[in-house]
């Protein structure tokens, strides 16, 4: 019996290609693949993503359609790619404590995905059902229990993916990432990831 394979699209929030949390996701991705899936990988800064302005007309109407929005710039490409995956890994090193300015405007711009007309007093997710696998992928210079406690990288994260319509079955927090310049990822952090990625693969 033919069975289409499981799509996974990576969201890479880092500067550098080549570094942690590029590593990382190629592992993850090379694993899903290696098991049977279809991979892909969109690097937020080879992307041009404006602001969001707050103007909230992507947010007015009701319905499981993401809202369209005024900024005419990469985002909507993003979301369609992204509608097409059936997971989705998304990464990112902590920065001042949280998520890079990179992918936080990426997730500043998914209010899109909520319905939230004026009068509301917070956001709907439009989709609430949590369809989608996802992985998430952190990094920081603090050993990772330490950056976890103090930062929020996870949990913003995680309210992304969820506002995509994914639930995270794994995280790979990966501590001690600032001490080369080019730092390679360990072999134990490989191993996760590439658990991780077998994980992503297996499920639909
Ligand atoms: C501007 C800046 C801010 C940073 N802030 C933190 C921080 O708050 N906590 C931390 O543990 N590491 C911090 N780091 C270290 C990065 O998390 C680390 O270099 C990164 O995880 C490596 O990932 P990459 O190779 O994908 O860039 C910071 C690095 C930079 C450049």
């Amino acid at each position: 019996m033919y069975t289409t394979p499981l799509h996974i699209i990576a969201i890479v929030g880092s500067y550098r290609k080549g570094g942690i949390i590029d590593s990382a996701i190629d592992q993850i991705l090379a694993s899903a693949h290696e098991a049977g899936a279809k991979t892909g990988k969109i690097y937020l800064i080879d992307r041009h993503l404006s602001f969001c302005t707050n103007c909230r007309s992507c947010t007015q109407h009701a319905g499981p359609q993401y809202g369209a929005c005024v900024l005419d710039d990469d985002m909507a490409v993003i979301l369609r790619e992204l509608d097409r995956a059936d997971a989705i890994i998304s990464g990112s090193p902590m920065n001042a404590g949280t998520v890079t300015a990179v992918m936080k405007v990426f997730i500043e711009r998914l209010v899109c995905t909520a319905y939230w007309p004026w009068g509301a007093p917070a956001p709907k997710n439009r989709n609430p059902e949590k369809k989608k696998q996802a992985v998430l992928v952190a990094s920081s210079a603090a050993p990772a229990f330490m950056a976890n406690v103090t930062g929020d990288i996870t949990a913003s994260l995680k309210t992304a993916a969820g506002m995509l319509g994914a639930r995270a079955i794994g995280t790979l927090f990966i501590g001690l990432a600032a001490q080369q310049q080019h730092q390679e990822i360990s072999r134990r952090t490989r191993k996760k990831a590439q658990l991780l990625g077998k994980k992503l693969a297996a499920g639909r």
